[in-house]
């Protein structure tokens, strides 16, 4: 219980924490965002760094004056420091920067095509829209299952890999899920697709910010082959995300997306292109976008990722126990955090739609949160054990209200405080559900 008066020590390092904002009677509150799966608010470091170095600013790899040599530099060494972050292996993989985390991975689908064309592609039924849509139609992809708690199964993971006999290429799989936070065994999943002579991608949208990663040196059978990820769910939102990825598979081929970088030699009728990363990097690179990262990146390793997972998940684990009380409440995933779930709770109580849900904690006492299906759709239909006969009802009616649930995803500088307001106001509407449904339906 001593834990209640203990206010984050991490909440002075986020820009907007206390924002005020307007409830639905006129009065203001303190803004609540348990949203930091969809994105984070910024460090304050890094608007810092921002700042400092904006009378800096200037175009890498294009100009000899002394701002751009010195902004080119810092761009390069930033690729040393993410490697570093997540222990990946500069002499064997390039870090090629783009958009965020779905930009990365369309970008890897088209360029594994010239080698991966004729195999098979296993994503699973807990990922997120970005991590299968890309596969899809450029590639034959199946999905590994999970379970009724949404855990991956690791002996369907190898039937697969089995009964597809060598043809796996790749299995492309999150480090943690964006709807329940379940947090798959990566080094376990890795060292299976190799023992069947596939690579493993590693969505790390939802895990890098808020757990360390290991890619593991090359020579480990457990080591990640590619690594992808967005620096705005890492306090740093300002449109970069990260591909870590084999280099010989960079180093040829063409790029996806060509023009000014892309490119060593070009005449009216020929094209060299350039040597990895610079082939992937079209266009003029986002250099503010990759000092914010690389600042919440120092941020995020001063005050180490252990201690950053460990509190986060004191915030569940509290608000989880606070959670199962509510009468008519139901919880999805599994009942354990720590090693195996991130911070992120999906509910919903019975007879109460997740929008309806969402809007009232909005209006009423300031709680962002999303609903719905957080681009996941088919793990949530599993997770809410919907048949294909449910499914196909709302294929056929537009009208139809959506399924869904109420998603909690806390961040570091989120606290106990935050969680009692909440955990007050869902036994508020637990059990004036009527009154509730009236005004917000
Ligand atoms: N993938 C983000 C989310 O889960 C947008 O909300």
């Amino acid at each position: 219980m001593e834990l209640l008066n203990y206010k984050s020590k991490y909440r002075d390092l986020v820009c907007g924490a206390d924002t005020k904002i307007p409830l639905i009677d006129g009065r203001y509150t303190e803004n609540i965002n348990f949203d930091n799966a969809a994105t984070t608010p910024p460090f304050n470091s890094v608007l810092k760094d921002i700042v400092e170095y904006a009378p800096l600013y200037s175009s890498i790899h294009r100009g000899m004056g002394y701002k751009s040599q010195l902004s080119s530099n810092l761009y390069e060494q930033s690729r040393y420091i993410i490697s570093k972050f997540v222990n990946g292996d500069l002499n064997h993989k390039t870090i090629i920067f783009v958009k965020n985390t779905t930009d990365a991975i369309n970008k890897l689908s088209y360029r594994l095509l010239e080698d991966y064309k004729d195999g098979v592609i296993l994503s699973t039924t807990m990922e997120h829209h970005s991590n299968d849509l890309p596969w899809r139609e450029k590639y034959k992809v199946d999905y590994v299952d999970v379970d009724q708690e949404g855990k991956l199964s690791l002996s369907d993971l190898e039937d697969k890999l089995k009964k597809y006999a060598g043809k796996v290429k790749l299995v492309a799989v999150a480090g943690a899920s964006n709807v329940t936070g379940i947090i798959n065994p990566i080094h376990k999943i890795a060292k299976l697709a190799h023992r069947y002579n596939a690579k493993i991608l590693v969505d790390g949208a939802q895990l890098i910010p808020h757990a360390p990663v290991d890619m593991k040196p090359v020579t480990s059978d457990e080591h990640i082959d590619f690594l992808v990820f967005s620096s705005h769910k890492m306090y740093a939102p300002f449109g970069v995300g990260v591909i870590i990825g084999w280099k010989d598979i960079f180093e040829k081929g063409k790029p996806d997306y060509v023009g000014g970088g892309t490119v060593d030699i070009v005449t009216h009728d020929y094209i060299k292109w350039n040597s990895a990363p610079y082939r992937d990097e079209a266009g003029t690179p986002n250099i503010i976008g990759v000092i914010a990262l690389i600042s919440a990146i120092k941020t995020l390793s001063h005050i180490d990722m252990k201690s950053v997972h460990a509190y986060e998940d004191q915030l569940a684990q509290y608000a989880y126990k606070s959670m199962k009380k509510i009468p008519d409440i139901l919880l999805y995933g599994t009942e354990s955090f720590g090693e195996t779930r991130l911070a992120i709770i999906p509910f919903n109580i019975s007879g109460i739609h997740h929008e309806t849900l969402a809007s009232i904690l909005s209006y009423e006492v300031g709680i962002a949160v999303r609903s719905g299906c957080f681009c996941a759709q088919p793990y949530v239909q599993k997770l809410l054990n919907l048949t294909d006969k449910d499914v196909k009802k709302y294929m056929s009616n537009k009208d139809a209200k959506r399924p869904g649930m109420v998603r909690l995803s806390f961040g570091l500088y989120n606290t106990y405080e935050e969680i009692d307001v909440l955990i007050k106001m869902l036994h508020k509407i637990s059990s004036n559900k009527a009154h509730y449904i009236k005004k917000y339906s």
